[in-house]
């Protein structure tokens, strides 16, 4: 296919590595299904999934998202001392405060580094790395650490079979840096970033925080557990995901046949056939890696992206095609040239 001639000037910036970790407990359809009521078909057919990763007792989202940072770094060639700057996407921080990102900073000894999170839900890798593009480009920090990291076994509600089936834990990270070299290396072409809070109520964890804080009393209830109305999201994600889609190529002076592989939030098999089918993308440039992690929320694109690297299914001058839908209602797309 011919490549088309691209304008580069927006952006310096480029991906330099990618890394994931994922924990080593697997969680099976059939392993659900003997502590709720629900089953392998079930599960497989409405969502695609057939198994998910469930931390240890003891690891938290910095443990994930610092041993995905290492591999990114590794890949990268960067020393942790080189970075200046760690953005965390997460809805599962290790504590309300201080943020993640400090304490992977701590974690993987990037001392000279500035960090803090991001809550976006499972759009939060690709607001971060937007957020982190924005920060590189416009001022003197060169080298960042961008990451979708959750633990979200952590707001399961495991009596709960509508969300309890869908839901992994996991963690992704890149390296981007800004230079003048001229090398230019997974660089984001075009992004789009929106929110719609009218619609908050679809996919939240009400309590523990400010609003709902969790009490003696209402402790039975389980509000600090992920509630969603599975049905009205799923339609929301199709038609956003398939709207930042659109923009972000258009935006980028491209169109989806110039498209190599596009890196979904994995939510739903379902969702993603239905915006391959919409968007007149083929199947098999769809990857879909969340029959073997499920939905982990801020880390899914991130996770997918290190395995497609890492696997050889993205070569230099590839275009790639990121895009996320989730609770805000917020969603995102980036398109890169690898
Ligand atoms: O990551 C952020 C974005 N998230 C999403 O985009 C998720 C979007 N939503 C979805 O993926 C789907 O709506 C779900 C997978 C959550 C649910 O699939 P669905 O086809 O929409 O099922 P439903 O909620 O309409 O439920 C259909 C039936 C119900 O039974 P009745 O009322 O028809 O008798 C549910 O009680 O399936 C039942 N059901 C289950 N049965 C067995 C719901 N969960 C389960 C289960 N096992 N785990």
């Amino acid at each position: 296919m011919k490549k088309k001639e691209i304008s580069t000037k927006a952006c310096t910036c480029s991906i330099i590595g990618t890394g994931s970790h994922m924990p080593e407990r697997v969680m099976t359809n059939d392993d659900l299904a003997k502590i709720v009521d629900t089953s392998d078909e079930w599960i497989t057919t409405r969502t695609g999934i057939r198994s998910r990763r469930i931390a240890a007792e003891g690891e938290a989202t910095s443990d994930l998202a610092s041993a995905a940072a290492r591999n990114a770094l590794e890949m990268a060639g960067v020393k942790p001392d080189e970075l200046d700057l760690i953005i965390v996407a997460t809805v599962t921080p290790d504590m309300f405060f201080p943020s993640t990102a400090c304490v992977v900073q701590k974690k993987i000894g990037a001392k000279n580094a500035v960090g803090f999170d991001i809550s976006a839900a499972c759009s939060g890798f690709l607001f971060a790395l937007q957020t982190a593009r924005h920060y590189l480009n416009g001022g003197p920090r060169k080298t960042a650490l961008v990451i979708g990291a959750e633990k979200l076994s952590s707001l399961i509600n495991w009596q709960d079979r509508n969300t309890c089936v869908l839901f992994g834990d996991g963690a992704g990270a890149v390296v981007l840096r800004s230079d003048d070299s001229g090398v230019v290396q997974g660089q984001v072409l075009s992004s789009v970033m929106g929110s719609d809070g009218s619609q908050t109520d679809l996919l939240k964890v009400p309590g523990g925080g400010s609003f709902l804080p969790v009490t003696p009393e209402n402790v039975a209830s389980r509000p600090n557990t992920i509630h969603m109305e599975g049905r009205e999201t799923f339609k929301h994600a199709v038609t956003r995901m398939c709207q930042a889609s659109e923009q972000a190529l258009k935006d980028a002076g491209l169109t989806t046949d110039d498209v190599t592989l596009v890196i979904p939030h994995q939510a739903n098999a379902r969702i993603l056939a239905v915006m391959a089918d919409r968007l007149g993308i083929a199947a098999e440039r769809m990857f879909i890696n969340l029959d073997k992690y499920g939905n982990t929320s801020a880390a899914t694109i991130p996770v997918a992206l290190d395995e497609a690297n890492r696997g050889g299914l993205i070569k230099r001058g590839d275009v790639l095609l990121l895009v996320a839908f989730g609770g805000g209602l917020t969603w995102a797309s980036a398109v890169i040239r690898w």
